[in-house]
């Protein structure tokens, strides 16, 4: 503040910061910056009559937006107010080396594994004697819980690797072995999910799902669609969950709502939840953070076991989203009895020889270095999958847009000549996947349209597919399984 006694650190955005900064100014406060962070420090000085805390506190009742808050006095150095509003905010725990906090589990984890997680609209007090949790709205004490994390501090560093992504990258065979886990038994053909939420009797009562998530969470949960779909023969929609929060989505009792989140922090899946649940819906949630606030919202949980993802970019947990959708088509699909028991026996095996078929993948690094070499030069791609891959296309563009400030596009083949087919040409490459499956015949026809187009083709096809070959101008090859698991290979 303009005394320099209130420091704040703040994630996320105040939204009414100017209406607040307008009153401020009024007062004589005078601001050093534009950011809206800096008003909550000045706003909590302006409500100060020498009780510092309740003084945050009202601060907190005017504050409209998401904020994860850390606020320290100047003359009162060993205690610091936290508060949280549709941002992440954890308090961890330690008995005589100081209390901690973070907006994620990870950073903890060298410190301690007991954490507290802040549940919306609560305060507190963090100082050597622990933790003190308040109602915003009512000043009230609230009584919490303190979960122990079960992810080790090694599981946090980066192990030899470059980078957290790559290392990510080099967990998923152990990721999906993790996910699987012991929720099969191959010999009966048979899924082991009982501890889900979802019994026979409600299974089969469903009449509709819903699945909603946000960015590559998404995309596994438009993969999730296919496999629901086809394994359950339940009609599946699948919504961003920034529009059906602010939708009125028709849901009722025998709908199941799955909200998908590594982090089960993301502050629009957790509020379609709420609504989800307003409607009556029954709520699944398949997430990685064991005790985030996502978990204690749903009816079920679904985890996916990925282990503390660090790099931004979701990479392993992307996969394991995969295997627990997999999962959960084949454990509703036999519980509907739509999905023969020798079927899911095919699939149990196929789902348990990935990893390793993954571990072989990994080792191509020279040439998915050769490839990327070749095309890194380009600005504008253009990613192209069908069916089942479609949303492999949508993941592969987020991922290099993402990772490479390459704007890149993934699109639904069979829409190339709906429009976009226009943005052809050579200085925008296609990156198509088109393994084997039953739509393979048509990808290749997409792939040969938007090749007379002049661009340059890079496939993701079926290892030794000779016929491809001339479709494309660089291929990485694939092992071949069955289509319903490809993209998981893909
Ligand atoms: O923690 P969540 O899975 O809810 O996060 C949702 C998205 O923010 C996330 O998937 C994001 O799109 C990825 N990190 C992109 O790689």
């Amino acid at each position: 503040d303009h005394e320099g006694r209130v420091v704040v650190v703040h994630n996320g955005i105040i939204e009414n910061y100017l209406d607040i900064k307008e009153k401020l100014l009024a007062s004589g406060h005078e601001f050093s910056s534009e950011t809206d962070t800096e008003i909550v420090a000045h706003l909590i000085a302006y409500h100060d009559r020498g009780n510092p805390f309740e003084a945050f506190m009202s601060a907190l009742r005017e504050l409209k937006g998401a904020y994860a808050l850390a606020i320290l006095f100047r003359d009162q150095p060993d205690q610091i107010f936290v508060a949280r509003k549709n941002c992440p905010l954890l308090v961890g725990i330690t008995e005589n080396e100081g209390q901690f906090v973070a907006s994620d589990v990870a950073p903890m984890l060298s410190y301690t594994r007991d954490v507290v997680f802040l549940d919306e609209n609560q305060a507190g007090i963090v100082s050597n004697e622990g933790l003190k949790l308040f109602c915003v709205n009512t000043g009230e004490p609230i009584s919490f819980q303190i979960e122990r994390v079960e992810w080790n501090p090694v599981m946090a560093e980066k192990q030899g690797y470059k980078h957290f992504m790559m290392k990510e990258i080099h967990e998923q065979p152990d990721v999906i072995r993790n996910t699987i886990g012991t929720r099969t038994s191959e010999e009966q053909g048979e899924i082991l999910l009982e501890d889900i939420g979802i019994d026979s009797a409600r299974a089969r009562s469903l009449n509709r799902i819903v699945i909603t998530a946000c960015g590559t969470a998404y995309y596994a949960g438009l993969v999730g669609k296919y496999l629901l779909e086809k394994a359950g023969q339940i009609p599946v929609d699948i919504d961003l969950a920034s529009e059906f929060r602010y939708r009125d989505p028709i849901l009722d009792e025998n709908t199941l709502v799955i909200a998908v989140s590594q982090s089960g922090e993301t502050a629009d899946t957790l509020a379609a939840i709420d609504l989800a649940k307003q409607k009556g819906a029954h709520t699944l949630g398949i997430i990685n953070v064991k005790g985030s606030t996502m978990t204690r919202k749903v009816n079920g949980t679904l985890y996916i076991h990925a282990g503390p993802e660090i790099g931004v970019a979701s990479t392993k947990a992307y996969m394991a989203m995969l295997v627990a959708f997999q999962l959960l088509s084949m454990y509703l699909g036999r519980l509907r009895g739509n999905l023969e028991a020798e079927r899911c026996r095919e699939l149990i095996h196929d789902l348990k020889v990935i990893p390793q078929l993954i571990e072989e993948m990994l080792k191509e690094k020279k040439l998915v270095e050769e490839i990327a070499s070749k095309y890194m030069n380009f600005s504008n791609f253009l990613f192209l999958g069908r069916d089942i891959n479609y949303p492999t296309a949508l993941e592969g563009a987020l991922k290099l847009k993402e990772i490479s400030y390459i704007h890149a596009e993934g699109y639904a083949a069979g829409e190339m000549k709906h429009g976009p087919i226009a943005l052809l040409d050579k200085d925008c490459p296609v990156v198509a996947v088109m393994t084997r499956g039953p739509l393979y015949e048509k990808i290749v026809s997409n792939v040969q349209e938007s090749r007379s187009r002049d661009c340059r083709v890079l496939g993701i096809i079926t290892k030794n597919d000779r016929q491809v070959l001339h479709h494309v101008d660089d291929a990485l090859e694939v092992p071949d399984i069955d289509p319903v698991l490809s993209p998981l290979i893909n």
